[in-house]
C-alpha cells in the first residue's frame, strides 16, 4: 500500500517523538515539519531526512501528497492548527489536551465529522502495553466492581505559560480513566484545588477528585514541584486491586488479592457482633507480563489504520472531548475552591 503523506505541526519538546516515529513507520511518509521558529525545524529534521522544514502551515496543507497532519503546539493554538488542517482536507492527530476549552474542542469534532475526516486525540498512555492490560483485566472482570482509582503524577515539571498543571497533566490520568472504566461507569462530578506557591500565575499543584456513576471514586494528584518522579495508578476493585507504576519496568503491574470483605448484616445472626462483619483477604501479588513498546509507535500505527479503514480510532475526538469535559468542570470548581461541579456533555460524547 501507498504510505499516507504526514506534515507535522510543532518541533518544540514532544514534536521530535511524533517525527521520529512518523519518520520510521512503514504506512507513513515524513513530508513536512512546520515551526514558526523554522531554525528549530531544520534541526530536527537532521541533515538526512526528505522532508521539508518550513515556518509556512499553508505551504505544507497545500501540498497535495500531505494526507494528514499531526499537531504538537502549546494547547492554546490547538483550534487554530488543527482547524486550518481540517479546511484543507487533511486528517488530523492532535496532542493532549484536544484544545483549550471544551467549546474549541466541540467546534474541532463537529468540522471533523461533517468533512468525514479522522480526528485522533494522542492520548498517548493508551497505547502503552500496561493500559491495555489494566482495561482487558476491568472488562473480563478480573478486579470485580471498581471502588476507587488513585492516580500520582508528579515531577519537576516544565512549568507551561499557557494553561495550569491540571490541563496539562490531569489529561493523562483522565484519558486513561475513560479507557479502563467499564461501560456504565462515568465521572458524574469533580472537585478540585490547587495552588501556585511560586507565583508562576498557573496552578502548579492541583488534587482532583471525581464521583463515577456507581458509587467510585477516583483521585488524581498533579504536580509540576516534586523534586522526585511519581507515576502510579491504583485501580481498586471487589475482587483484586492493581498497582500500575509505570516507573518500574520490570513490574509495571501488580494485581493484588488483598482487600477488605464485608459481609451483609442480612446474612449475619442477630447477636454477632458488628467486628464480624469485616474480613480481610491476603493472597498472592501476581505481576503479569507486559510487552515492551512505545506507545507512540502505536498511535501512529492507530491514526493511519483508522484512515485506511475510515473508522474512528480508538481515542477519537469523542474521547478528547470527554476528557475536556472533565477538565472544564475542574477549572470551575478550581475557580470555587473544591466546590462540587457537575460534569456536562460526558454522556453524549459517546
Ligand atoms: N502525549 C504526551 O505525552 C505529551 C507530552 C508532552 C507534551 N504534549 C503536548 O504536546 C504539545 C506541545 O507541547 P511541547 O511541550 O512540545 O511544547 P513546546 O513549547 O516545547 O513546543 C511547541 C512548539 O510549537 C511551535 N509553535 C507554536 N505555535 C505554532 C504555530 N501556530 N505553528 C507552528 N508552530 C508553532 C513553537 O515554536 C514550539 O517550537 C502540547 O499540546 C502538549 O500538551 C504531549
Amino acid at each position: 500500500v501507498e504510505p499516507l503523506g504526514i506534515a507535522v505541526v510543532g518541533a518544540g519538546y514532544w514534536g521530535p517523538n511524533l517525527v521520529r516515529n512518523f519518520g520510521s513507520a512503514p504506512g507513513w511518509r515524513l513530508r513536512w515539519l512546520c515551526d514558526l521558529d523554522v531554525a528549530r525545524a531544520r534541526t530536527v529534521l537532521g541533515e538526512h531526512s526528505t522532508a521539508t522544514a518550513t515556518a509556512d502551515l499553508a505551504e505544507a496543507l497545500a501540498d497535495p501528497a500531505v494526507d494528514a497532519v499531526a499537531v504538537a503546539t502549546p494547547a492554546d493554538t490547538h483550534l487554530a492548527v488543527a482547524m486550518a488542517a481540517l479546511e484543507a482536507g487533511k486528517h488530523v492527530l492532535v496532542e493532549k489536551p484536544l484544545a483549550a476549552t471544551r467549546a474549541d474542542g466541540l467546534k474541532l469534532v463537529e468540522e471533523a465529522e461533517r468533512r468525514g475526516l479522522v480526528l485522533m486525540c494522542d492520548h498517548t498512555y493508551c497505547y502503552t502495553p500496561a493500559a491495555t492490560a489494566i482495561r482487558n483485566l476491568v472488562h473480563s472482570g478480573e478486579l470485580g466492581d471498581i471502588h476507587f482509582v488513585d492516580s500520582v503524577r508528579i515531577n519537576l515539571g516544565l512549568v507551561q505559560r499557557d494553561i495550569n498543571v491540571l490541563w496539562d497533566l490531569a489529561p493523562h490520568d483522565l484519558s486513561i480513566l475513560d479507557f479502563i472504566l467499564p461501560d456504565g461507569v462515568r465521572p458524574i462530578s469533580v472537585s478540585a484545588t490547587g495552588a501556585d506557591p511560586i507565583g508562576a500565575g498557573q496552578a502548579c499543584v492541583a488534587y482532583l477528585t471525581l464521583r463515577l456513576s456507581g458509587g467510585a471514586i477516583a483521585h488524581s494528584h498533579v504536580n509540576w514541584l516534586s523534586p522526585t518522579k511519581v507515576r502510579t495508578t491504583m485501580v481498586g476493585g471487589s475482587k483484586r486491586t492493581l498497582l500500575w507504576d509505570d516507573l518500574n519496568p520490570a513490574q509495571r503491574i501488580s494485581v493484588f488479592d488483598r482487600g477488605v470483605d464485608l459481609t451483609p448484616p442480612e446474612e449475619l445472626g442477630r447477636d454477632q457482633r458488628r467486628a464480624a462483619l469485616v474480613s480481610y483477604r491476603s493472597g498472592d501479588m501476581v505481576a503479569p507480563a507486559l510487552r515492551e513498546r512505545e506507545a507512540l509507535q502505536a498511535v501512529v500505527e492507530e491514526f493511519g489504520s483508522a484512515i485506511r479503514e475510515g473508522r474512528a480510532p480508538l481515542t477519537d475526538g469523542r474521547a478528547g472531548l470527554r476528557v475536556l469535559d472533565i477538565l472544564q468542570a475542574a477549572s470551575s470548581s478550581l475557580a470555587a475552591n473544591g466546590s462540587v461541579v457537575t460534569v456536562e456533555g460526558n454522556e453524549e460524547n459517546r
